[in-house]
C-alpha cells in the first residue's frame, strides 16, 4: 500500500485512512490536492480530468466496479433539492471520477431525461473508464412519469433515447427500474438478453423486485445486480433477498444508503418538511418517524466516535460489511460529500463489532419502514 507523509511529517498513514481524515477534519483540501497528495503525477487527461486514484473495487456478478458508487438523481430530478444546473453538477461527477468512483447511477425516468444528458456529458470524456447504469420502465410520453412500461417494443424504443443521452453506444448496466404488471419478467429478461447480444448494453439488472422475480429472471437471463432500498434503518430485504443475491451471483446496490441524508446527520428532531417536498411522501419521515430514528443516529454517532468517522461514513461501512457483493451509490449535489462517503472504504469492523452494532440497532423501534414481509413482494 502505498504511504503518505501526514502534514505534521511524523507519521505515515495510508492513503484510504488519509480520504477517511480529511472528510472527519473536515480538513478543507481540494479535491485535487486530496488526489495528488499520494504523490500521484497530475498528469492532465482528456479534457483536463486526472487520472483516478485506485480505490478497492467490488464485483457486482462479473461486472468490477469502484466499492461505492455515486447517485446522480437528486442532481436534476427535484427529489430533495431544486434540480441543479450542469455547470454546478458536472464538476461534482468529474470530481468523482478524480475520486476513483467509477460506477454512476441514473434513471431515463430522473428529470425526466436529463440527469441521463448530465450524466452523458459529464462522464464522456471518460467513458471507457467507467460504468454507467441506467433504468428503463416508466411511460415518459410528453416528458412526464407516467404508467409502468415494459414492453418490448417500449423497452428497444426507451434504450435507443438512453445511449443518445448518454453519449454512449452501450449501456454497462441496464436495469428493469419497476416491475411492470401486464409484462412477465421472462420477456424483460429476454430482451435485455438481445439488446446484449447486440451489443447495446453490457449487463442486466433488476431493482425492488422479490426472490421469486429475482429467480425467475434470471432463469431467463443472467442478472448482474439488485438495486433496492436498503439502509441502516430500511432493512426489510435482509428477510431472504440478500440471501437470495448470494445464492446466485447477484451483485447488491443498495439505494438511500444514506436514508435519504437522515444517516449523514442532515436532519435532526425538529426537522418539518412542506407537502411539496419529496420527503413528507416518505413514511419514515413523519415527525413521529424522525423522533424514533434519532436513537438510530445516535447509535451511529457513538460508532463514529469510535471510529473517527461521520455518521455517513459509519452508515456507508455497515452495508459494505454486510456483503462482499454490496455496492452503495449514496447520492449527493455536493462533491465533498462525495469525498466522504469514499472515506467511508476506510472503516471496517471486526465480526464483534458487527453484531454489537446490530444488537443496538435492533432496540429501536423503527416508523414508517418497510416490513419484513414487504421484500416478498415485488415493489
Ligand atoms: N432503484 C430505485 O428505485 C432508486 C430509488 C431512489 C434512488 N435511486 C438511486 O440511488 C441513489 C442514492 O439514493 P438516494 O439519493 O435516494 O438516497 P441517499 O443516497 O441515501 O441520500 C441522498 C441524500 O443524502 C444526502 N447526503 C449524501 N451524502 C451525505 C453525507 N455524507 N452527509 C450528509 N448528507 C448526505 C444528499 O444531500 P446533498 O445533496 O445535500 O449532499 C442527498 O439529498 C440515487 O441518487 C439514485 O441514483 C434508485
Amino acid at each position: 500500500m502505498k504511504t503518505i507523509q501526514k502534514h505534521s511529517g511524523k507519521q505515515n498513514v495510508n492513503r484510504r485512512d488519509f480520504l477517511a481524515k480529511s472528510a472527519v477534519l473536515g480538513a478543507g483540501l481540494a479535491s485535487a490536492s486530496a488526489v495528488f497528495a499520494y504523490g500521484q503525477e497530475p498528469q492532465q487527461l482528456q479534457e483536463g480530468l486526472k487520472p483516478a486514484p485506485a480505490v478497492p473495487r467490488r464485483k457486482l456478478g462479473s461486472l468490477e466496479v469502484s466499492a461505492i458508487g455515486l447517485g446522480c438523481m437528486s442532481m436534476t430530478s427535484g427529489s430533495y433539492n431544486p434540480p441543479r444546473s450542469k455547470e454546478e453538477m458536472i464538476p461534482v461527477i468529474r470530481g468523482a471520477v478524480d475520486l476513483g468512483v467509477t460506477f454512476f447511477d441514473t434513471a431515463e425516468v430522473y428529470g425526466p431525461f436529463t440527469d441521463e444528458e448530465l450524466v452523458g456529458e459529464a462522464l464522456a470524456p471518460v467513458r471507457d473508464q467507467v460504468v454507467i447504469a441506467s433504468k428503463f420502465g416508466f411511460d415518459l410520453g410528453g416528458g412526464r412519469r407516467g404508467g409502468r412500461n415494459s414492453r418490448p417494443e417500449h423497452i428497444r424504443q426507451a434504450v435507443e433515447g438512453m445511449l443518445g443521452r448518454l453519449q454512449t453506444d452501450r449501456i454497462d448496466l441496464l436495469y428493469l427500474h419497476r416491475l411492470d404488471p401486464n409484462v412477465p419478467v421472462e420477456e424483460v429478461a429476454g430482451t435485455v438478453g438481445e439488446l446484449i447480444k447486440e451489443g447495446k448494453a453490457r449487463h442486466f439488472g433488476l431493482s425492488e423486485v422479490a426472490p421469486a422475480t429475482i429467480r425467475r429472471a434470471h432463469a431467463e437471463y443472467p442478472v448482474t445486480a439488485l438495486q433496492s432500498e436498503y439502509s441502516i434503518i430500511q432493512r426489510a430485504l435482509e428477510n431472504q433477498v440478500l440471501d437470495t443475491c448470494e445464492e446466485l451471483d447477484i451483485g447488491f446496490v443498495p439505494w438511500g444508503p444514506v436514508c435519504r441524508g437522515f444517516l449523514g446527520d442532515k436532519f435532526n428532531e425538529f426537522s418539518r418538511f412542506s407537502d411539496d417536498a419529496r420527503f413528507s411522501s416518505v413514511p419514515y419521515f413523519t415527525p413521529e418517524a424522525i423522533l424514533a430514528h434519532m436513537e438510530v443516529l445516535k447509535i451511529v454517532r457513538k460508532w463514529g466516535r469510535l471510529k473517527e468517522a461521520t455518521p455517513a461514513q459509519i452508515s456507508l461501512a455497515w452495508l459494505l460489511a454486510q456483503k462482499p457483493f454490496i455496492v452503495p451509490i449514496p447520492g449527493t449535489t455536493k462533491l465533498h460529500r462525495v469525498r466522504e462517503n469514499m472515506g467511508a472504504l476506510s472503516v471496517s469492523f471486526t465480526g464483534a463489532e458487527l453484531k454489537a452494532f446490530r444488537s443496538e440497532i435492533e432496540q429501536v423501534e423503527l416508523v414508517g419502514v418497510r416490513s419484513p414481509e414487504s421484500a416478498l413482494v415485488d415493489q
